[in-house]
């Protein structure tokens, strides 16, 4: 692409576009990418990036895979959308079987949806209208942890981290919840009871009033990139099913092998009464989501009160996004990917690791394929852009984080390289 065409599209994206968490023109001009495949950006002149951030947690075996494009192609000479009110077909009914075989045992029912927001909408939904069903409307407050993320849409924005959400903003219309202080025992920590005893107080003095605990299982992701112990997800577990509240797990980001295991829940060996998926659910190549849940609680919303679940999304169950989904995790289930991430984290761990002498770094945590970078003072998202991408890089740094989460076909080189350019961009 000439300069003059560069110019040219960046002119026009500044007219007409409004980017993520962004003023309307960017401050930040955007990198103009001309294509992506496996690990790498083509920017429009020629340069190439290894992509840190696999889009958001998403591209998970790389872009342009042959077997995703084979499974979307395949699908396009089929259909490429029906509804799915009274009408069904079967790359829905195959992934949802997938599904529900590989999720953590127990779950039953599979509801498509568009994105990961309305997946955690439904699951809110499903949670609140289950106690309306049994006839408990005061049931209707969601219990989560702070520093988490669940969305940005107006129910999902209420679970989210109360300072570094956006609830300020929008005080009079987020519903008000229940928040308990965010874990504070690593991952990897030495585990002490009294770290649930706050929670624990608020559930015991709460719970006529709370539909379900909602949390995103082991990483906490946008609201802090935060990893904490597997106990406090199964004491929670135990809690929800003391206090009879139902836990919804949102594993939008964790989901499909991210942090080692296949799903987070994993590393507490517990089943959610309701788990939400995408990002990694189509391999990133489409905007697709789904809410899982427990038959007991399809069940009570099913044969009680109005007796059907309200919501109904137009595109819900879209066939090339069941189709490329099912690609995906059938890609994902031939390749070592647990050996994959665990290399991934080895070599994030040693590369990331001469990041703790830089004087303006608070920590560096690594899980699985996810590598941060936790600074004293906020990033300088221009600068570091700059830096990485001189480097070949390309990264997303956000309020104090440098983070990086690789798609799992990232050679050795590769993640050395991204480790690498972080630690010189921090510098
Ligand atoms: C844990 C979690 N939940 C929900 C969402 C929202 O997903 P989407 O951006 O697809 O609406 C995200 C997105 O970053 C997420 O990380």
């Amino acid at each position: 692409m000439s300069s003059e065409m560069y110019e040219d599209l960046v002119r026009r994206d500044a007219e007409v576009l409004w980017h993520p968490y962004s003023a309307a023109p960017a401050p930040i001009l955007p990198y103009v990418v001309k294509s992506a495949s496996g690990t790498r950006l083509t920017l429009h002149d020629g340069r190439q990036l290894i992509d840190g951030m696999s889009s958001w947690w998403a591209v998970i075996h790389g872009y342009n895979h042959p077997d995703l494009n084979a499974a979307m192609n395949a699908q396009l000479d089929d259909m490429a959308h029906v509804m799915f009110g009274g009408l069904t077909h079967e790359p829905a009914i195959l992934l949802a079987e997938k599904l529900l075989s590989i999720t953590p045992s127990g779950l039953a029912k599979v509801f498509f949806c568009d994105s990961g927001s309305v997946a955690v909408e439904v699951a809110i939904k499903m949670a609140v209208q289950y106690w309306l069903s049994l006839g408990r409307p005061a049931k209707k407050r969601l219990l989560t942890i702070r520093q988490g993320y669940h969305g940005d849409t107006f129910a999902t924005m209420s679970v989210c981290d109360p300072v570094n959400g956006m609830h300020h903003l929008f005080s009079d219309l987020v519903m008000p919840q229940v928040f308990a202080k965010a874990p504070q025992i690593p991952f990897d920590g030495v585990w002490d009871d009294s770290e649930m005893a706050e929670i624990r107080e608020l559930v015991a003095a709460r719970h006529d009033e709370l539909a379900a605990i909602i949390l995103e299982p082991i990483v906490q992701g946008a609201g802090g990139m935060r990893f904490y112990h597997p106990q406090y997800l199964s004491q929670v577990r135990a809690l929800c099913d003391e206090y009879d509240l139902l836990l919804i797990a949102d594993e939008i980001a964790t989901g499909f092998g991210r942090t080692g295991e296949l799903f987070a829940c994993n590393y507490a060996a517990v089943t959610p009464d309701i788990l939400c998926l995408g990002k990694a659910l189509t391999g990133g190549y489409m905007s697709f989501a789904a809410t899982l849940c427990k038959s007991f609680v399809s069940e009570v919303i099913s044969q009680k009160g109005p007796g059907i679940l309200m919501h109904g999304p137009t595109f819900m169950a879209n066939p090339l996004a069941c189709s490329v989904a099912l690609a995906s995790i059938n890609l994902l289930e031939s390749i070592p990917w647990r050996e994959r991430v665990l290399e991934i984290e080895r070599l994030l761990k040693a590369g990331l690791e001469p990041c703790r002498e830089l004087p303006d770094v608070k920590d560096v945590r690594v899980l699985g394929a996810i590598g941060v970078v936790e600074t004293k003072t906020p990033v300088d998202v221009k600068k570091v852009q700059e830096r990485v991408v001189a480097r070949g890089v390309w990264l997303r740094p956000f309020s104090n984080l440098c983070y990086t989460m690789p798609p799992f076909i990232a050679k050795a080189d590769e993640v050395k390289e991204i480790a690498s350019a972080i630690c010189e961009a921090l510098s």
